[in-house]
């Protein structure tokens, strides 16, 4: 299904961008994921051809047939990465990882893979085109590429064609509470993936899925929804857009096993690294609801925080589920959660060495 041979981008700039008195007016408040640049990269499929008329060109709305496949059977992957403003220029952190996870999540629904590097080419091309909408300060660029099932059938099969689509987002801080915490309700009914399923990919339908849960947990006054395994009920996975990671009182860390049911995030696997480098022992192994109630109260559980490329490094302070609430450590962020953020937040932004070859220059 790949496609070795480059791609030729057209670039057609936008005829009238966002003139430069409204942009700094958005990116002084640009919250999270509502505000967007003037370009898109759009890229086609088609069985037969494969990629072809990949452009960058102005943000514009695409017109769709009422029988594109994505309407009907939801056949759509996407990923989420950030680009950040660096005293010289632009960065991205580990791309390629995310032109990895969107090829296995491409295969996973049926999709033909882009090639790790028009993935990453596009992304380059949009950034550098929209820099100026890089946030100052603590903010960045999400950066958003998806593609979807365009053929115009309403036959249950694997679509001939697709569009890649990346649009670009200035964002500040993903949550709106002031809390140096969040709140999180676990799920005891509702279940995000099972064994077999695709928990492991990032598409649409899985967040679909995940809504009834995150509504819940609005209802109960939290921020995000935990999700159990769908086998037991019993293990703890990860949050509807994060993975989580439990730190001890010896200061070891434990996170839920990759296992097909939980997405592997970037984020995840560099805590994994950066703990190691730290000498912090961090266990893949699975943690149930039970233990973590029970290590709350006793005191074994220090920290626990939840990870993303939207909201970084985030700490639950109070957990809350139909058996009854708790608090983990004095319900507010931990010094190990604070200096692992800021390790990985210092090499994203260029102010740490980066000695794993995370950061990609955008010119
Ligand atoms: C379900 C889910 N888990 C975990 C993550 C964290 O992944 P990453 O660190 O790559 O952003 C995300 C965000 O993409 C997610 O949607």
């Amino acid at each position: 299904m790949s496609q070795s041979s480059p791609l030729k981008f057209v670039h057609q700039p936008h005829p009238a961008p966002t003139p430069p008195d409204k942009r700094a007016a958005i990116l002084r408040d640009p919250g999270f994921g509502r505000a967007f640049t003037d370009h898109m990269v759009t890229i086609r499929y088609s069985e037969g051809r494969g990629w072809h008329d990949a452009k960058i060109g102005p943000r514009e709305p695409i017109a769709m047939d009422p029988a594109a496949a994505v309407l009907h059977y939801s056949q759509e992957i996407f990923e989420g990465l950030k680009a950040y403003r660096t005293s010289n220029g632009a960065v991205m952190f580990r791309p390629v990882e995310n032109a990895r996870r969107f090829n296995r999540s491409a295969e996973r629904l049926a999709m033909p893979d882009l090639p790790e590097e028009v993935f990453v080419e596009a992304l380059d091309r949009l950034v550098s085109i929209d820099r100026d909408w890089i946030p100052e300060g603590d903010g960045s660029l999400y950066l958003r590429p998806f593609m979807f099932a365009n053929e115009v059938f309403l036959g249950v099969k694997p679509s001939a064609e697709y569009l890649f689509i990346i649009i670009a987002s200035p964002v500040g801080s993903y949550f709106k509470t002031k809390d140096s915490a969040v709140s999180v309700w676990v799920e005891q009914e509702l279940t995000r993936a099972a064994p077999g399923g695709t928990g492991a990919a990032k598409c649409g339908g899985n967040y679909a899925a995940s809504l009834m849960a995150q509504v819940d947990a609005y209802k109960h006054g939290c921020e995000q929804v935990v999700f159990l395994d769908a086998v037991e009920r019993r293990w703890i996975e990860e949050l509807g857009g994060m993975n989580i990671f439990f730190v001890f009182d010896d200061s070891s860390m434990q996170t839920p096993p990759l296992g097909g049911t939980i997405l592997p995030g970037i984020t995840r696997s560099s805590i994994l690294t950066l703990a190691k480098d730290m000498k912090i022992a961090v266990r893949e192994e699975p943690y149930s609801l039970d233990q973590w109630r029970a290590d709350a109260k006793s005191g074994r559980i220090r920290e626990t925080f939840a990870c993303g490329t939207a909201a970084v490094l985030t700490p639950i302070g109070t957990v809350k589920s139909k058996d009854g609430d708790f608090v983990i450590g004095n319900g507010g962020s931990g010094a190990q959660t604070e200096k692992l953020k800021s390790t990985l937040i210092d090499i994203q932004r260029c102010r740490a060495k980066d000695t794993h070859g995370w950061v990609h220059k955008v010119y």
